[in-house]
């Protein structure tokens, strides 16, 4: 982590633009960017008729129940738990990336950097693609029917289900917010706290948990599917054996691969097209880079286009509601007689320890209330943000580093107030709406004028006395109490 005293770089927009240019592995990933623009039918995909318009999650919210004036983080679909029907899902998820392009390397990839990510045993074909997509979208891999991996990443919502924290069957609300399916596959760990090595190892546990998909373990899950003599003839043919877990994993895992989504307003001003962003979001873009340091733990470059260092910090999310001493005594006393991990995984998810966040994975005292440094890709579609959700609009996010985040004892040196002016938490607004696939620019652009309506009512997290430090963090926190 670099701290307040590593000395300011002088990054100007075009300076890392200069940067970014030389970077070799970058012309080879803008490759894909250049068939997606050509309209090459091999190598792009169609036209994003499925999420314009009409069909923007935004836009069907107000079906759903919930009262008017609260963002729709409760569902709006018709399907259980409010997600879109899967039926509608699948059509959508086509239409975004063609009924070919799972095998095509997706756009603005490097294809020797994809393939790459095949682990042992995956295959990688359009076969194994087709499988692990019936498989996401399947509700039978929940016990009671109502819950398949789409319900909460839902391709009609970012691939998130827009609640602060997901509810799974039996209507059980967990911990934790659902981040996006979307490019999870280029992160070096999976989940909030990284307690999965694999989109394999993280496909797995979501089955099995009891307030997510509850199946009582993993033999009736493979039943389910088995019982199907579909899915029964895939495996077979794919894998040479009947259904397992090992495979079913695989598959869902192979599917998830071609869910890249690089695409942007941003890139396109990267490869030199200066008006293909405005003037506030190239502006967002220095501040990202010099006065708001964001980049000290959301790297952005040709090799990690995700906005991710893949580290785990504590930003003072969690602190504003946790007693972390009490909580690492008792989950430090859970894990002593188990620490599998379903063990861990229902910790996170169900137990107030879920705040303690990376540390209950690797037990080092440092990793307290730390959690993954979350990519920044596609953001402006997958409110609420944060582990907790607990921040509604992205000028809530901004507000939130601007004052040096929530003080506790385990904060990340590099959170700090900013003293950023009003217009450029503005600009950083502007740049993060810049990072979203183009495949669904209408969709981010209803989303950012919703958030803006929010943010002109309430800025909940914006303290303008710590943001100049006409008050300290500490005092603060003292005289709350
Ligand atoms: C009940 C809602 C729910 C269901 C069902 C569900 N997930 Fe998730 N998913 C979540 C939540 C919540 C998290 C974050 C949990 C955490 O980090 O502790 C998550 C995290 C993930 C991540 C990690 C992303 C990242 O940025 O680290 C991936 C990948 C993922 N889920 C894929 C799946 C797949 C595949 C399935 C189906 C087998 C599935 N999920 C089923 C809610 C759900
Ligand atoms: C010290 C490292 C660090 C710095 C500096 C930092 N971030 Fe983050 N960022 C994180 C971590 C870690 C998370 C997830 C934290 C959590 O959920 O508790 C996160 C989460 C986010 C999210 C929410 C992601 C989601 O899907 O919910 C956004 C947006 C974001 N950061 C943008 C920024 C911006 C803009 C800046 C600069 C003003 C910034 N970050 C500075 C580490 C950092």
């Amino acid at each position: 982590m670099q701290s307040l005293r590593t000395p300011r770089r002088d990054f100007s927009s075009k300076g890392v633009l200069r940067r970014l240019g030389m970077l070799a592995g970058f012309a080879a990933a803008s490759a894909g960017y250049q068939a997606f623009a050509q309209g090459d039918p091999k190598n792009a995909a169609p036209p994003p008729s499925g999420t314009q318009g009409s069909s923007s999650a935004v836009q069907s919210a107000p079906k759903s129940n919930a009262p008017a004036k609260t963002p729709p983080v409760s569902g709006g679909g018709s399907a259980p738990h409010g997600a879109l029907s899967m039926t509608e899902q699948k059509g959508r998820v086509e239409s975004l990336l063609g009924p070919s392009a799972a095998v095509a390397v997706p756009a603005g990839m490097n294809a020797e950097f994809w393939k790459s990510l095949i682990p042992a045993g995956g295959k990688g074909t359009l076969e194994e693609v087709e499988l692990g997509k019936k498989l996401y979208f399947e509700p039978k891999l929940s016990k009671d029917g109502t819950v398949s991996c789409a319900t909460c990443h839902d391709v009609s919502r970012g691939f998130t289900d827009r609640r602060n924290t997901s509810e799974g069957v039996g209507d059980q609300i967990g911990r934790r917010n659902a981040p996006t399916t979307l490019n999870a596959a280029l992160f070096s760990t999976q989940f909030w706290d990284g307690r999965a090595k694999s989109l394999d190892d993280q496909a797995r546990l979501p089955i099995t948990n009891p307030i997510e998909m509850g199946m009582k373990d993993e033999a009736a899950a493979v039943a389910a599917i088995a019982s199907d003599p579909g899915y029964k003839d895939a495996f077979q043919k794919l894998y040479g054996k009947p259904p397992n877990m090992d495979d079913l994993a695989r598959a869902i895992a192979a599917f998830e691969r071609t869910l890249i989504f690089l695409d942007s307003p941003f890139d396109a001003f990267l490869r030199g097209d200066d008006a293909a962003v405005s003037a506030d979001a190239r502006a967002g873009w220095a501040l990202f880079n010099g006065k708001a340091r964001c980049n000290s733990c959301h790297q952005m470059s040709s090799s990690q286009p995700l906005g991710t260092d893949n580290r785990f910090h504590n930003i003072g999310v969690s602190a504003r509601h946790q007693d972390f001493e009490g909580l690492a005594r008792k989950s430090l006393a859970a894990l002593a007689k188990d620490n599998r991990a379903e063990t861990i995984d229902r910790l996170a998810l169900e137990t107030d320890m879920s705040e303690l966040g990376r540390f209950v994975v690797t037990r080092n005292r440092g990793d307290i209330g730390s959690f993954k440094t979350q990519q920044v890709r596609n953001i402006g579609l997958t409110a609420p943000y944060m582990h907790d959700g607990s921040l509604q609009t992205l000028w809530d996010v901004i507000d939130h580093y601007n004052k040096g985040g929530e003080a506790n004892a385990y904060l990340d040196g590099g959170i700090e107030p900013l003293n950023l002016s009003e217009p450029e938490v503005g600009q950083l607004v502007a740049f993060l709406f810049s990072l979203t696939d183009k495949r669904f620019a209408s969709q981010n652009q209803s989303e950012s004028e919703r958030q803006r309506g929010i943010a002109i009512q309430r800025r909940p997290f914006r303290d303008d006395q710590l943001v100049t430090r006409q008050v300290l963090p500490f005092e603060k926190t003292g005289a709350k109490k």
